[in-house]
């Protein structure tokens, strides 16, 4: 197969987001690789209404031109990264929504995450595991967490996430786990 292609899912939208440079700095980790190629998705480029379409999209085609358009992006994805803020120990509103208008575009993709908040965004990214199995996708075990302190230093103290070493030592574990599970379901998709 040619390379496979991983979006990157900023999924807060908000002015002055956070999101934003945890997205800018693994798209800069990946881009060293090899192996796959990396597209940053930012769902400000993707509104959508909330969604009110006839059916669920595992049952019936959307009718709205933005789902639709949303919906023929994230085919193109072999696997994801969501970089994933935690509101109210869960996932965003605005991810919610544009997850609700997906279903064959994911069925059988990986997704990894990187995640910030008190905890790591922890909670909401156990969220958005269980969220994600609905969709049918392969939801990952190693993820990078940005804690707190970590967090308050890019924010309060003028640091970078580059300046934290462990983070990219996790970010290259969970990127050499995506690519593994890419490759998997990659070939087994193709083989029907
Ligand atoms: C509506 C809202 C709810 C939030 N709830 C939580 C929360 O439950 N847990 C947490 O750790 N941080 C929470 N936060 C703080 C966010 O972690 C922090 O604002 C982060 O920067 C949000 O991501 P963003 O800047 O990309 O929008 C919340 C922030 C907002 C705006």
């Amino acid at each position: 197969m040619s390379l496979p292609k991983i979006g990157i899912i900023i999924s807060s939208t908000r002015e002055g987001r956070f999101g934003d440079r945890p997205a800018a700095w693994i798209a800069e980790i990946a881009a060293a690789r090899r192996d796959a190629t990396f597209e940053i998705v930012d769902l400000r480029d993707h509104p959508l209404p909330f969604y009110d379409e006839a059916a669920s999209p595992a049952y019936g085609a959307v009718g709205n031109p933005a789902g639709q358009h949303w919906g023929e992006l994230m085919a193109g994805f072999d696997g994801f990264i969501f970089i994933t803020a935690e509101y109210n120990h869960s996932i965003t509103g605005v991810l919610k929504n544009a997850l609700d208008y997906l279903y064959p575009q994911m069925n059988r993709k990986p997704a990894a995450f990187v995640s910030y908040g008190g905890v790591g965004g922890a909670r909401a990214v156990e969220q958005l595991r269980l969220i994600l199995v609905e969709l049918q996708m392969a939801p990952l075990r190693n993820a990078v967490h940005i804690g707190m302190s970590e967090y308050l230093g890019v924010v309060t103290e003028g640091k970078s996430i580059a300046d934290y070493p462990y983070l990219a030592e996790s970010a290259r574990v969970m990127l050499d786990d995506l690519l593994w599970w890419t490759r998997a379901l990659a070939d087994a998709r193709s083989a029907g």
